[in-house]
C-alpha cells in the first residue's frame, strides 16, 4: 500500500504546527505547517540549524508530544500506538542489565503485556535477540554490562534493542553525534546494512550533513525557527550504502550544496524564496 493516505509502514506528517511558551511567557512558534511523507522502507534524514524544531517534530511523531494542529500517522496509526523504535544521542541502556538483557527488554515487556505480534516463547525471544546481536556485531559481548563496552558499542546495543520489537518505524535523533569520527562512519555503514536487512522505515536527525547524505534516500532541510522544510534532496544511490560512497565526490558535492543552503550569508533570503507561498 502507499502512504499518501497514511497507510503502510510509512510516516505521514501534514501541516503540523507547534507552539511552546518561552520562559518570559511569550508564545514561541517552533513548527510552522510542517509536512512530509515517508514511504514504507524509506530512509530519510533531517538536517537544520540548532533549535529549528527537529527534536520537537520527532517527539510528536513518537507520540511524546502533541501537535497543536495538523495530522500525523505512523504506519497508519496515531503516534505512540504502533511499535516504534527510538535511538537518541545519549545511550540509554539499563546499567544493571547485560547487553543481551538490554536488547531483550522490549520483548520481555511485550511478552508480559501479551502483545500478539511478538514471540511469546522464551526460546523464540532468545533467538530474536541473538539475531540482533549478530546483526549489530555484538554477539561476543552479550554478557557484558554497558559500562564495560565502548560508546559505539553502546549505541549498537541501543539500535539492537530498538529493532528487537520489529518496529514499523525507527526514529533516531543525532544517535552518533557523541562518537568519534571513525566510529561514527563505521556505525553509519552498519546502520545501512541493518535497516536494509530489516526493511525498517527510518527517520534520522543529524547535525552532520555528510552523514545525512550518506544514509538517506532523501534529505529534508529544515529552515530556522519556526521550523519548516525548505528543500528536499534526493540521493540517487542504491542502499545499503557502502564505504566507497562515503568517500565519493558525489556525496561531497551534494553535502556542499546543502551546506551552502544552510550557511550562506544570504541563506535567509534563499530559504525565504524556497518557501512555498501559502
Ligand atoms: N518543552 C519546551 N518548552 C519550551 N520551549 C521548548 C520546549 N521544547 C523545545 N523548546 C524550544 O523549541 C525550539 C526547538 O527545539 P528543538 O526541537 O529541540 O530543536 P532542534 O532539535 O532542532 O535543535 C527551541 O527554541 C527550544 O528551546
Ligand atoms: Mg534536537
Amino acid at each position: 500500500m502507499t502512504t499518501t493516505d497514511g497507510s503502510g509502514d510509512g510516516v505521514l506528517v501534514r501541516d503540523v504546527c507547534k507552539e511552546f511558551t518561552s520562559p518570559t511567557g511569550e508564545p514561541l512558534r517552533v513548527l510552522d505547517n510542517v509536512s512530509m511523507d515517508v514511504r514504507p522502507g524509506e530512509f530519510i534524514s533531517i538536517v537544520g540549524p540548532s533549535g529549528c524544531g527537529k527534536t520537537t517534530l520527532l517527539r510528536i511523531i513518537q507520540g511524546l508530544d502533541d501537535a497543536d494542529s495538523g495530522v500525523v500517522r505512523v504506519a497508519g496509526a496515531l503516534p505512540g500506538r504502533g511499535p516504534t523504535g527510538f535511538v537518541f544521542q545519549r545511550a540509554s541502556l539499563f546499567p544493571w542489565r547485560t547487553v543481551e538483557r538490554n536488547v531483550a527488554f522490549g520483548l520481555d515487556l511485550s511478552a508480559l503485556k501479551g502483545e500478539p505480534d511478538h514471540p511469546t516463547t522464551k526460546e523464540a525471544r532468545r533467538e530474536r535477540v541473538a539475531e540482533l546481536l549478530r546483526l549489530t556485531g555484538l554477539a561476543d559481548f552479550a554478557e557484558y554490562y554497558p559500562t564495560q563496552i565502548s560508546g559505539g558499542m553502546q549505541q549498537r546495543a541501543n539500535l539492537a534493542r530498538a529493532l528487537a520489537i520489529q518496529p514499523s518505524v525507527l526514529l533516531m535523533d543525532e544517535p552518533f553525534s557523541a562518537l568519534d569520527a571513525q566510529t561514527r562512519e563505521k556505525l553509519q555503514r552498519d546502520l545501512q546494512r541493518v535497516v536494509a536487512e530489516t526493511a525498517t522505515t527510518t527517520i534520522f536527525i543529524t547535525h552532520d550533513i555528510r552523514e545525512a547524505v550518506f544514509q538517506a534516500d532523501r534529505v529534508f532541510v529544515m529552515g530556522a525557527r519556526p521550523g519548516r522544510f525548505v528543500k528536499v534532496y534526493e540521493v540517487d544511490e542504491p542502499r545499503p550504502r557502502r564505504a566507497e560512497f562515503q568517500q565519493s565526490d558525489r556525496l561531497a558535492e551534494l553535502a556542499r550544496e546543502i551546506w551552502g543552503l544552510l550557511h550562506h550569508p544570504k541563506s535567509e533570503a534563499v530559504l525565504a524564496a524556497a518557501r512555498p507561498t501559502s
